[in-house]
């Protein structure tokens, strides 16, 4: 500041502190007791002291004024040199001002991009909206979904479900938050919940609302599995159960005395409530099993004894359709991780089907051995691991077919399965069994030669 610009600025202060001078002057020159001439002296002379006196201190005050300007500018002037204390207290003071406000500011700073780090790397997709229901920001998921440029763009143009969009709306003038659940159609399409939140308080961006995205489709599935699985179970008992009470009725009624009637009527039944008692067994099977996928199974398997033993106990089977089962086994195989009984469900299953599915007067041959060597029937297991291969040669199975095998209640010919006493479980209970085990299954197969279905087991050394 000029020395000219701090006299304008003293002279209100003086002028305000010499009136008491002046007054006093005035009064005295009224009463005769002081002469004119001295009267005018006295009063400049007196105003000239207090604007001396008062000097350093504005200038010092303009230089405190001057240097809190430049800080907020951002600058970094050096402080200025000032001649009272009272300046100088100020200057401290601006000091300590600055230093907390410097560490405030970066507490700030890392606060933000802690948030920002936060918000990013959310899992879920996050957009921020604003007033006009305009993208503010979208974090890395959101972007993944509805690429890189949407910043600024309306929402609409980037999410076009009317539902969402007329839930932003509502949000936006002013109700309360919500959530709408949508499909998302696309490369992948998927299930999406929307849940839109209002801010208490716009953000400095202009965000006044948040639109978080969850992926649901994985839960929808398992829903409708859910249902699904009832439908199937309670329908695959229904039929057993509708043609029994049918035959009561007619053994009740027409048939009463009917003894030939009557003989044919009870096998039926028979075969009806042995295949019910069937899907049961199975059922509980399956879900016995389902509780303890997690938990590693205790104890060693023998492969090869479990195999004997069902491969002897299918012989009969075997015989009815004029087949074979053919054991390939090397003399000794390592033992595996496992429950020999949950095992013997898995080969009684595979080999079950080899004789049901292969064609009368064919062979099943089981073959086995050790990866990584050659012999052992392929397969993809990390470790060191038996590999039992079940060859039929029967019709196969369509390639479109294989990757939903071994869902529950899959069939490629429902009355053929149905007809051959299947329940549609058996390669559910081998999938969840082996996934106890950390096993693998492997479904090659041919259409007019027949199937491999190899299964592979860590051995317990690993
Ligand atoms: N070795 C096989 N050859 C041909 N198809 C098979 C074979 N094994 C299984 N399948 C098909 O897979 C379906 C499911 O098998 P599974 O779960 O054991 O049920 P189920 O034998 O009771 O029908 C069978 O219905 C059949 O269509
Ligand atoms: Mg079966």
């Amino acid at each position: 500041m000029t020395s000219g610009q701090i006299t304008r600025r003293l002279l209100p202060t003086v002028a305000a502190l010499s009136t008491p001078t002046v007054a006093v002057f005035v009064v005295l020159l009224a009463a005769g007791e002081v002469a004119f001439w001295p009267a005018v002296i006295g009063t400049a002379a007196t105003a000239l002291l207090t604007a001396l006196l008062l000097r350093p201190y504005v200038a010092d005050l303009a230089q405190v004024a001057r240097y809190a300007r430049d800080l907020i500018r951002g600058g970094e002037a050096a402080a200025p040199r000032l001649r009272t204390d009272i300046g100088s207290d100020m200057l401290a003071a601006l000091g300590q001002f600055r230093r907390a406000w410097r560490s405030h500011s970066e507490d700030m700073a890392t606060l933000l991009a802690f948030h920002e780090t936060l918000f990013d790397n959310l899992p879920e997709p996050l957009l921020l909206l604003n007033g006009q229901r305009r993208i503010v920001r979208a974090n890395a998921a959101a972007r993944k979904i509805f690429g890189r440029q949407q910043q600024g763009r309306d929402l609409a143009a980037v999410l076009r479900n009317p539902d969402v969009l007329e839930a932003v709306d509502q949000v936006l003038a002013g109700e309360p938050g919500s959530t709408v659940e949508f499909n998302l159609p696309g490369p992948v399409e998927c299930d999406l919940r929307a849940m839109i939140e209002p801010l208490p308080q716009a953000g400095v961006d202009g965000t006044v609302a948040v639109l978080s995205l969850h992926d649901v489709t994985a839960l929808k599935r398992m829903e409708q599995m859910r249902a699904d699985f009832v439908a199937n179970a309670s329908h695959e008992l229904r039929t057993p159960l509708a043609a029994i009470l049918g035959f009561v009725e007619t053994l009740r009624g027409p048939a009463r005395d009917d003894s030939e009637a009557r003989e044919r009527f009870l096998a039926i039944m028979y075969d009806q409530a042995t295949r019910m008692s069937r899907l049961v067994g199975d059922l509980l099977t399956l879900s016995r099993i389902e509780l303890q996928e997690h938990t590693r199974p205790e104890g060693r398997a023998d492969v090869s004894t479990v195999l004997r033993r069902v491969a002897t106990g299918l012989e009969m089977q075997a015989e009815q359709r004029n087949m074979r089962i053919d054991l390939n086994l090397p003399e000794s195989l390592p033992l595996v991780a496992g429950q020999e009984d949950e095992l013997a469900q898995v080969f009684q299953n595979l080999i079950d089907n080899a004789l049901k599915y292969g064609r009368e007067g064919t062979s099943v041959e089981i073959s086995g051995g050790v990866t990584p060597e050659p012999s052992a029937g392929g397969g993809e297991c990390p470790a060191r691991a038996v590999c039992i291969a079940v060859r039929d040669h029967g019709e196969g199975i369509a390639r479109e077919h294989l990757p939903r095998l071994t869902e529950r209640f899959f069939r490629v010919d429902t009355a053929r399965s149905r007809r051959l006493g299947g329940t549609g479980l058996g390669l559910a209970i081998v999938k969840h069994v082996l996934n106890r085990h950390r096993g693998l299954l492997t479904i090659d197969s041919t259409l007019g030669e027949g199937s491999v279905f190899t299964v592979c087991l860590p051995t317990i050394e690993g």
